[in-house]
């Protein structure tokens, strides 16, 4: 039976999809004369009250700068930052908060390591193999390693579902990988990556492992421990939080053997015109003032989501996503790219003859909000052979009445286009 009609977990009574959509003011707005209907969350998600009441009381209550002011105000903001990195670190399963670093962003999360490997664990010749499902964030670094430090950048097929080929990932790894980095849901295709057999793989191949959660810590409560990550990265807006905040997990042995990437204050013990100590981890990793407000806000998130709980959410979004598929499967001439076992709540489509902006376009005249495009993964769209798509992706407000406005604006586009 096919996971999309096998919902993971029973869609709980508690889950009252009306009440949760109270908490996010911004789905009461209204867009061309019509309710919003955002069905955008894999780019962003909307933020829920708690989040926005959380970073107002930082800025009228709480604000300074943090780690630098002996009075109060400063070490109260300070406090409140590093209970927010506690929280992240309980929220990925690892007790030790120094694993936590704080970031811009999953890209910058992944550009740190990055270039602090070449620094660290990886020289000239050395492979690094990616999927051919990767966000562009987690392509591009690796390739810039290629092109101006020699690594070998290796790249693991996906089928014509959008599954990784497991017997040609194997065949890529050898004595020369030291780094197997991978998306953990894909955010064009929604896959669901096998990560934890894929980091064993790395691992028995000597190789260290990075999984980009991007699309994933929304979706599927993750233990950095169970899974024996060495490197688990996030970014804070897709989950209910601000922008301008991400998250680097990395194992405290691994961090404090790697170099830091930025200098700057913060990131260090004693500075002479001689030579720097560094700061301990995770500091080293956080030059400058870091987005402390953000970081409240994140963790505010992230309260949010496990008071819901992640499991209640994702069995809300499968079956958003099983009712869908279905649904959408009705409409004419319409493709689903991306289609593999266990997929995450995102569709991706193509409607034979019409171009996906213009897809978009009519929608967004009838109040609904979908990405159009190449989703920042133009290898995806080639291996599937498509300009673009659109891709309707669910968060934990959306109602199986807004997939059915999906589907009466579809009917729509094709009564103006044909
Ligand atoms: N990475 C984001 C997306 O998938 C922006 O839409």
């Amino acid at each position: 039976m096919s996971a999309l009609t096998a919902p993971k977990a029973p869609a709980t009574p508690e889950f009252d999809v009306e009440r949760l959509r109270a908490d996010f003011p911004i789905l009461s707005e209204k867009v061309h004369g019509k309710p919003l209907v955002f069905l955008d969350s894999g780019a962003s998600t909307q933020k829920p009250k708690v989040v926005i009441d959380a970073m107002s009381h930082m800025y009228e209550r709480l604000y300074a700068n943090v780690h630098r002011g002996i009075y109060h105000l400063s070490q109260a903001a300070t406090d409140e930052f590093e209970k927010a990195r506690e929280t992240v670190a309980r929220f990925l399963g690892t007790p030790d908060s120094r694993e936590i670093v704080f970031t811009r962003n999953a890209t910058e999360a992944i550009n740190l390591v990055a270039y602090s490997a070449i620094y660290s664990f990886l020289k000239p010749g050395d492979e690094v193999v990616i999927s051919h499902l990767e966000h562009h964030a987690n392509i591009v670094p690796w390739q810039m390693l290629r092109d101006r430090h020699g690594i070998v950048l290796k790249v693991a097929p996906i089928d014509d579902r959008g599954a990784l080929i497991w017997d040609e990932f194997i065949r890529l790894l050898g004595p020369k990988t030291k780094l197997v980095a991978m998306a953990h849901v894909s955010n064009t295709l929604g896959t669901v990556l096998p990560v934890a057999e894929i980091i064993a793989e790395a691992h028995k191949h000597g190789a260290l492992a990075l999984i980009d959660g991007s699309q994933a810590v929304q979706h599927i409560p993750v233990d950095v421990k169970a899974l024996d990550a060495d490197f688990y990265v996030f970014t804070g807006h897709k989950l209910y939080g601000p922008t301008g905040i991400g998250v680097l997990y990395g194992k405290a042995a691994l961090l404090e053997s790697m170099q830091p990437w930025q200098g700057g204050g913060d990131m260090i013990l004693a500075v002479s015109f001689d030579k720097t100590e560094y700061n301990e981890i995770p500091h080293k990793f956080e030059a400058g003032t870091p987005a402390f407000v953000e970081a409240v806000g994140l963790a505010a998130a992230i309260d949010y989501v496990q008071g819901i709980g992640l499991e209640a959410i994702a069995a809300h979004e499968h079956d958003l996503l099983v009712y869908a598929t279905e649904k959408l499967k009705t409409i004419n001439s319409l493709r689903i790219i991306g289609e593999a076992e266990g997929k995450g709540p995102v569709i991706s489509f193509v409607l034979k003859g019409l171009h996906p902006h213009d897809i978009g376009t009519i929608l967004d005249r009838e109040g609904i909000a979908v990405r159009v495009g190449q989703h920042c993964a133009h290898p995806v769209m080639d291996r599937f052979g498509v300009p673009a798509t659109v891709r309707a992706s669910f968060g934990l407000y959306n109602t199986r009445a807004e997939v059915d406005a999906l589907c009466a604006g579809l009917q729509r586009v094709r009564e103006i286009f044909g």
